[in-house]
C-alpha cells in the first residue's frame, strides 16, 4: 500500500473510535453539544502516549521549559494580546432558519480572502440550510467570556491559545534560564475557542488541547539553522502558490523559508510527527497567505496532513516577532525587554528623592512617583497629578551614575499542535485494509497497547496463567490489555482494529514449557518463544 493512499473516510474512522472507546461526542444523553468531545479508554492512551512523545522531543530533548498556565485569563491581558479586539471569523446568519454560519466557508477559497473581498462576495450567496437570504457579515469573536467572582465579578476569558500564558511567563522563566537568551518555554493544555458552527468532530473543536512551544531570542541574534536539521527532506507549499520538494537547508538558502528558526521548527515539527506516525508522502507544509496569517504573525507555515476530508492543519509554526512582548510589556507592570548584550554604558540619571517628595506632597507622592516612571526625569520636570499641574525642581532629586544597557523585546517563533487533530490524522493515515482485515499500523510507541494478552480459552488454568503474565508485563511497564472473550480470530481482530502492537496466546504448552505464542500486528508473523524473551521483545 503506499504512504499517499486514502484507505478510509471520516465517517468509518468516527463509527469504529465510538465502538471501540476513542472518542465520543460529549454529552450524548442530552443530544450532544457539537465542538465537544469525550475520549474513552483507547482514546486517553492515545493521547497520552502522543503527549509523552512531544515532551520527549522538545522537553527533555530540547531542553525547553515546561509550563501549566491557567486557563481563565483578565480582559486586561486579553486586550492587550489582541484577542479581544482582532481574534474573530465573519459570520452571517439565515434571516429565515436563525442558522449561522462562517462567510469564509460559504465562499470558494474564502479562507484566504480579506474581510472586505469576502463582505463582496457573501452578497451572492444564500442560506445552504434552508435557500433564503443570509444577513450581512459581522465579526464574531471566538473567545468564551466568563465573569470572575461573586455578583458581577469582573470579566474574565478561556484561553483561547495555551500561548500568552507562557509570554506572561516570560521574565519569570528567563530567570529559571539564569537570564540567558535564547531559550523555549512549552505548554501542553485546553484551549478554547467558540467556533461558530462545528461539525467535524476532532477537527473543529471548541474544547481542543494544545502542544505549543515558544522560543524566544534576541532580534540581532537568531538562531541559526543546525547542520543536523538542514538535510531534513520536506515538501513546501509557499505562499505564491509554487511547491517544492526540497531539503529545508535548501528552502533557507533560497529564501523560500526566511527565518532560520522557524527553518529549524519546521524540520523538527516533520521530525516530530513522522515520530509518532505520520506518513512523511501524506505531510506537507504551506504558507498563509497575508489575509490569512493571525493578527500576531508574520510569517506562518501550516504543517498539513492529506486526509478523507482534504488537507488537514496539525500544526503552525509562525514567527511572531516581538507583537506579544511588545504587547504585555507595554500594557502591564513588567518589563518583558532584555539587554541587548555590549551595549552597556555608563548614563547620568536623575532620581526621585522619595523622603522630600513625602513630606511635601503627603498622598499625592505616590502618585507623582507612579506618574515619573513613564518620564524622563530632570529638574523641572512638569506633571499633571490628580489635575493640578506640578514642576518638581532640582530640590526633589539628585543625579547619580548607573550602568544601563539599551532594551529590546525578543522575537519569538512558535510551533504549535493541536492533539485533537493529530489523533484524529493518525487513525485515518494509519489505517490498513487488507480483504476483511484492518488495522491500525501506528508504531509501537503511539499505539494506546503495547501488548494483548489472551488465553487461548478460560479453562484448565490458562486463564489464571495470563492474569498472571499480564501482571509480570505490567510490572516491567509493559502497557497490556487482557482478553479472552471470543475466538482467537475475534480477539485478534478486535486488537486490530484499535492498533495493539503485539498479541500474546497462552496455551496448553505454555504450562508445559514456559512458551508462548508472539504475533506482531503488521505482519502477522507469529513466534514461539519463552515468556521472558517475548516480554523482552514487547517492552519499550
Ligand atoms: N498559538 C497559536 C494558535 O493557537 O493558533
Amino acid at each position: 500500500m503506499q504512504d499517499g493512499e486514502i484507505r478510509v473516510d471520516f465517517q468509518k474512522v468516527i463509527a469504529v473510535a465510538t465502538k471501540r472507546g476513542i472518542f465520543q461526542p460529549a454529552f450524548d444523553a442530552y443530544g450532544g453539544l457539537a465542538g465537544f468531545l469525550d475520549y474513552g479508554p483507547v482514546g486517553v492512551r492515545m493521547r497520552r502516549r502522543i503527549l509523552e512523545m512531544w515532551r520527549k522531543h522538545y522537553v527533555i530533548n530540547a531542553g525547553c521549559l515546561e509550563l501549566d498556565g491557567a486557563l481563565i485569563g483578565p480582559e486586561s491581558m486579553f486586550q492587550a494580546s489582541g484577542h479581544l479586539g482582532e481574534f474573530d471569523d465573519a459570520l452571517v446568519d439565515c434571516k429565515e432558519c436563525g442558522k449561522q454560519f462562517r462567510a469564509d466557508h460559504l465562499v470558494d477559497g474564502g479562507e484566504e480572502m480579506s474581510r472586505t473581498e469576502l463582505a463582496k462576495k457573501i452578497i451572492n450567496i444564500s442560506c445552504p440550510s434552508c435557500s433564503s437570504p443570509l444577513s450581512e457579515m459581522s465579526a464574531f469573536n471566538l473567545m468564551f467570556s466568563t465573569s470572575v467572582g461573586a455578583g458581577k465579578g469582573s470579566p474574565g476569558y478561556l484561553r483561547p491559545e495555551t500561548a500568552q500564558s507562557i509570554f506572561l511567563a516570560f521574565p519569570w522563566l528567563l530567570r529559571q534560564n539564569r537570564g540567558k537568551l535564547p531559550f523555549a518555554g512549552a505548554q501542553i493544555g485546553r484551549s478554547f475557542r467558540n467556533e461558530i458552527s462545528p461539525r467535524q468532530g476532532p477537527l473543529r473543536m471548541r474544547e481542543f488541547t494544545q502542544m505549543e512551544v515558544e522560543h524566544f531570542f534576541l532580534p540581532t541574534n537568531e538562531p541559526s539553522l543546525t547542520m543536523e536539521l538542514r538535510n531534513t527532506k520536506i515538501t513546501l507549499l509557499s505562499a505564491d502558490g509554487k511547491e517544492s520538494q526540497t531539503t529545508v537547508g535548501q528552502a533557507f538558502d533560497e529564501e523560500v523559508v526566511t527565518s532560520s528558526l522557524v527553518a529549524n521548527h519546521l524540520a523538527r515539527a516533520q521530525n516530530f510527527l513522522i515520530s509518532i506516525g505520520v506518513p512523511p508522502g501524506k505531510l506537507r507544509f504551506r504558507q498563509h497567505g497575508s489575509n490569512e496569517m493571525a493578527h500576531y504573525s508574520s510569517d506562518c507555515w501550516d504543517g498539513e496532513i492529506n486526509t478523507s476530508l482534504g488537507w488537514v492543519e496539525i500544526v503552525g509554526v509562525a514567527h511572531r516577532g516581538d507583537y506579544d512582548l511588545s504587547a504585555h510589556g507595554n500594557a502591564s507592570s513588567r518589563e518583558f525587554r532584555v539587554p541587548i548584550p555590549g551595549t552597556e554604558k555608563e548614563i547620568e540619571l536623575w532620581k526621585p528623592d522619595i523622603g522630600k517628595l513625602g513630606k511635601e506632597f503627603k498622598g499625592d507622592a505616590k502618585l507623582i512617583l507612579e506618574a515619573i516612571k513613564n518620564v524622563e526625569l530632570k529638574p523641572n520636570t512638569s506633571l499633571n497629578i490628580n489635575g493640578k499641574d506640578i514642576v518638581l525642581s532640582e530640590d526633589y532629586m539628585s543625579q547619580k551614575t548607573e550602568r544601563r544597557s539599551e532594551m529590546v523585546y525578543p522575537n519569538v517563533v512558535e510551533p504549535s499542535f493541536g492533539l485533537d487533530r493529530i489523533l484524529y490524522c493518525l487513525l485515518e493515515s494509519s489505517w490498513n485494509i487488507d480483504g476483511e482485515r484492518e488495522w491500525i499500523s501506528l508504531p509501537q510507541d503511539t499505539s494506546p497497547y503495547d501488548l494483548l494478552v489472551a488465553p487461548l480459552m478460560t479453562k484448565d488454568g490458562l486463564d489464571t496463567k495470563a492474569h498472571e503474565i499480564m501482571k509480570s508485563a505490567i510490572d516491567i511497564g509493559i502497557d497490556a490489555y487482557y482478553d479472552e472473550a471470543g475466538s482467537i480470530g475475534r480477539r485478534y481482530a478486535r486488537a486490530d482494529e484499535i492498533g495493539i502492537f503485539y498479541s500474546m496466546t497462552i496455551d496448553h504448552q505454555t504450562l508445559e514449557d514456559g512458551t508462548v505464542t508472539l504475533r506482531e500486528r503488521d505482519s502477522k508473523n507469529q513466534s514461539r518463544v519463552s515468556l521472558e524473551d517475548a516480554l523482552n521483545q514487547v517492552r519499550r
